[in-house]
C-alpha cells in the first residue's frame, strides 16, 4: 500500500484538478465534498489550490483535516451496459470515509455491476469514479492493481478456490502482492481467522464448509491487505436467517475495528436497516434517494416505500 504521505499529495492534487503550476488535470474540476456533501467552503478550496500550487504540502495535520473531506468513494454521472442494454444511466454515488453504505434495489438493477465498476473490473462508457481522492476510470492496469489493493470484496459466492485450502484462500493476495515472510503471512492468516470468528480452520477445504463459514472465509481473504474499503456483495443471500444475522454482525463489528468503509449490495431489507448507517437506492440506473435507515424509512418515494414494504416494484 502507497504511504499516507504519498496518497496525501496526490490526494491533493487530482481531487481538486490542480497540479502544481495550476495547469487542470480535468475539463471541470469536481468540487470539494465535505461530510455533509456540500460544497467545500472558498476558503479551504483556496488554500488547497494554493498549496498545489506552489508545490509544497501543507503541514501533516491539515493534510488529514483535508483527507477527511473527501468521500473515499465517488461515482460520477456513470453511464455503464452490456452491448446495447444500458444498466447504469448516470449514476451518482458519495461515500464517505468510515460509514457503512448499504446498496439496494430490486435484483437485476446493477448493483453488482456498480461494484465491479468500483473495484475496476468493469471500466464505464463514461463518467468518473474517485476512490480515495483520486480518479480511477482511466488508470492502466498496473496503477489500478496499486488502487485495488485499498479494496477488499466479499463476491456473491464467496468466490473460494476449492482447491486451495482455507489458509492458501486467505493468504492468496498476500502471497501475490506482498513480498511478506512465510512467518508474516502465517500470522496474518490466523489474525484474519480469529476477526471471523474461524480460528484453527486453515487446514479445511472449501467443500468441508458451511455457507456461513464460505462466506467468512472470503471475508477474511477480502481483509487479508488490510484495505481502506470492503465491499460486499449480497453477504447474506442463502443463508438461514440466524447465519444471517451471525454476519450483520460480523459486518458491523469489522467496520468498528477495522475503521474501514464499507458498501454493502443487498436486497434483503431487514440486513440493510440492521447493519447501514447510509442508504441507497438503485433504480432505472440511478440513484433515486440516499439517506440514513431512518430517514428511508420514512422516504416517500413510491419506489422506495414498494421496496421497503417488500411489495413489487
Ligand atoms: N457479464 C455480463 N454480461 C452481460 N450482461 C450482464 C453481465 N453481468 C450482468 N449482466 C446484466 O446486467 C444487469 C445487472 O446485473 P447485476 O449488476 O448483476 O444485477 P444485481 O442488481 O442483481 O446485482 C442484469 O440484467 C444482468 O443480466
Ligand atoms: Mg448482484
Amino acid at each position: 500500500m502507497i504511504p499516507f504521505g504519498f496518497a496525501s499529495l496526490r490526494t491533493c492534487t487530482r481531487e481538486t484538478g490542480d497540479r502544481p503550476g495550476g495547469a487542470s488535470l480535468t475539463a471541470n474540476p469536481p468540487p470539494i465534498l465535505n461530510a455533509g456533501g456540500t460544497v467545500a467552503c472558498d476558503r479551504t478550496r483556496q488554500a488547497t489550490h494554493g498549496t498545489a500550487r506552489e508545490g509544497r504540502l501543507p503541514p501533516r495535520r491539515e493534510r488529514r483535516g483535508f483527507r477527511r473531506l473527501i468521500s473515499m468513494i465517488r461515482i460520477q454521472n456513470i453511464f455503464f451496459g452490456f452491448d446495447e442494454k444500458p444498466i447504469l444511466q448516470g449514476l451518482n454515488l458519495h461515500i464517505q470515509r468510515g460509514d457503512t453504505t448499504v446498496v439496494m434495489g430490486q435484483s437485476g438493477c446493477g448493483k453488482s455491476v456498480l461494484l465491479k465498476l468500483i473495484v475496476g473490473l468493469f471500466k464505464p462508457d463514461s463518467g468518473e469514479i474517485w476512490i480515495d481522492g483520486e480518479e480511477v476510470t482511466h488508470l492502466k492496469e498496473k496503477e489500478l492493481d496499486r488502487v485495488r489493493k485499498k479494496i477488499g470484496m466479499l463476491f456473491q459466492s464467496a468466490a473460494l478456490f476449492d482447491s486451495m485450502n482455507v489458509f492458501e484462500n486467505v493468504a492468496f493476495m498476500l502471497h501475490q502482492h506482498t513480498k511478506l515472510s512465510k512467518q508474516e503471512i502465517l500470522k496474518i492468516v490466523e489474525d484474519k481467522l480469529e476477526l471471523v470468528d474461524l480460528p484453527g480452520t486453515e487446514n479445511l477445504k472449501p467443500a468441508e464448509l458451511s455457507g456461513g463459514m464460505r462466506k467468512r472465509v472470503g471475508l477474511a481473504r477480502a481483509i487479508a491487505m488490510a484495505p481502506d474499503i470492503v465491499l460486499y456483495d449480497e453477504p447474506t443471500t442463502g443463508l438461514d436467517p440466524i447465519t444471517a444475522e451471525e454476519i450483520n454482525h460480523m459486518i458491523r463489528d469489522l467496520n468498528t475495528k477495522l475503521n474501514v468503509t464499507s458498501v454493502v449490495v443487498t436486497h434483503d431489507m431487514k440486513s440493510a436497516l440492521s447493519i447501514a448507517n447510509k442508504m441507497a437506492m438503485v433504480h432505472q440506473g440511478k440513484i433515486v434517494a440516499v439517506g440514513t435507515p431512518e430517514e428511508m424509512v420514512h422516504n416517500e418515494n413510491p419506489i422506495v416505500r414498494q421496496f421497503i414494504s417488500g411489495t413489487k416494484i
